[in-house]
């Protein structure tokens, strides 16, 4: 079966005193019945794995470049992130895709890239308001899917977030039947193309404005097997009553 997964997005928030909120998380879960992972700023890697190593709190990465090394100012490997202490690093997050407009295929090489690394590749997908409202969302989703994952993953070294654009730090959730709909979709999608074994065993995240007051009622819709969750995981007290939700 598939382990439940609290996970959380610090983004560009975060300095070294933050980290007293890992020990709180820490303290409050001490024996969790589900994984959990929290991916700060680069600049807290190393440290933020040093105080947790006596814990199952994992930590995670922010996106990371497609090479392994070289000739590229200002950007962070895959290696680098392990060699610093993540288990995971997000990729093809829409603040990536958006922002910096990163394509499907540049995803799929950061993944491959992690997954090279020793790196479980949380590969992040969504569609915006308009290809919503234009009801396309399948048809996104099911691009950014074909694209953006690579080939050879497995259910230990990828995991899918579904986080609708339009969802993303505005405190506006999908009904869970839309929320449902798109999860099954990711799970045909990834039993067709990856076999039944890969395909059941991979964990799609549910993410944008995840909160402790809607946290329980998402985890009960069916193929919802955590969160990624930004926001609300920046202070251990919220985040804390996340991961009870889901445990
Ligand atoms: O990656 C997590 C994220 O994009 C959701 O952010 O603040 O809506 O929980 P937030």
């Amino acid at each position: 079966m598939r382990r439940k997964l609290a996970a959380g997005n610090w983004k560009m928030n975060g300095l070294r005193a933050d980290l007293d909120e890992l020990d709180a998380l820490a303290r409050a879960h001490p024996a969790p019945a589900i994984d959990l992972l929290i991916c700060p700023p680069a600049t807290l890697l190393h440290e933020a794995a040093t105080r947790v190593a006596a814990h199952p709190l994992a930590i995670g990465g922010q996106d990371c470049h497609i090479e392994t090394a070289g000739a590229h100012t200002g950007k962070i490997s895959a290696e680098m992130m392990r060699d610093a202490g993540a288990t995971a690093v997000i990729v093809g997050h829409s603040e990536r895709r958006e922002d910096h407009e990163e394509t499907s295929e540049q995803v799929r090489a950061k993944a491959r890239t992690a997954q090279a690394a020793g790196l479980t590749a949380i590969v992040c997908l969504g569609e915006s308001l308009p290809q919503r409202e234009a009801q396309n969302t399948l048809d996104i989703i099911a691009g950014q899917l074909a694209l953006s994952l690579p080939d050879n993953s497995t259910a230990e070294n990828l995991v899918v977030a579904y986080e609708p654009i339009w969802a993303i730090g505005t405190g506006k959730i999908p009904t869970l039947a839309q929320i449902g709909e798109v999860h099954d979709f990711i799970r045909t999608r990834l039993e067709r193309r990856f076999g039944a074994g890969v395909g059941r065993g991979t964990r799609i995240l549910y993410g944008g404005s995840v909160k402790p007051d809607n946290a329980a009622e998402i985890f009960r819709t069916p193929n919802v097997d955590g969160a990624l969750v930004g926001g609300a995981s920046l202070k251990a007290a919220d985040f804390s009553q996340i991961i009870t939700a889901l445990e």
